[in-house]
């Protein structure tokens, strides 16, 4: 099985943007803790960060017919990008809305996701276990 984690803008900046919202782990961790967790599950995994709208489309676009699932924290574009919406929508691979933050009890413009809409699952305010729980569930749900 493959699965693609994407992450959007300002994900590289863990561990040092805003500890009270998303912890004190890095990219780097975050990016050793995932690779290890699909080594022990035998997935395929492919680890992608941009902080470029079209760039995050462009990668999206390549998993068609190439991935078998996707785990995408879109970063402040899960709130504004249509683009994103659209690119999920297009490559018919099943997605799983990650957010490292408890989203729904943060400001009012946060409320929205547009990818949600595209999106078979969506897990909020686990951290960075968060994207565990993604890959699990998809392989649970889609082996
Ligand atoms: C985030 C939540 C978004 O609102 C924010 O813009 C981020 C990170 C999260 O992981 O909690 O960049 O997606």
């Amino acid at each position: 099985m493959k699965i693609l984690v994407i992450n959007g803008p300002n994900l590289n900046m863990l561990g040092i943007r805003e500890p009270d919202h998303y912890g004190r782990e890095t990219y780097q961790d975050l990016c050793e803790k995932i690779q290890k967790h699909c080594d022990k599950q035998n997935v395929d995994v492919k680890i992608y960060q941009s902080n470029h709208e079209g760039d995050l489309v462009d990668e999206i676009q390549k998993a068609y017919n190439n991935m078998d699932g996707i785990v995408i924290n879109p970063g402040a574009y899960t709130h504004t990008s249509i683009a994103i919406l659209d690119a999920v929508k297009s490559v018919n691979v099943p997605t799983v809305e990650v957010h490292i933050s408890k989203v729904e009890e943060r400001e009012d413009f946060r409320q929205v996701s547009y990818v949600r809409l595209a999106c078979v699952k969506t897990i909020t305010g686990h951290g960075t276990d968060g994207y565990l729980e993604a890959i699990d569930y998809l392989i649970e749900a889609y082996k």
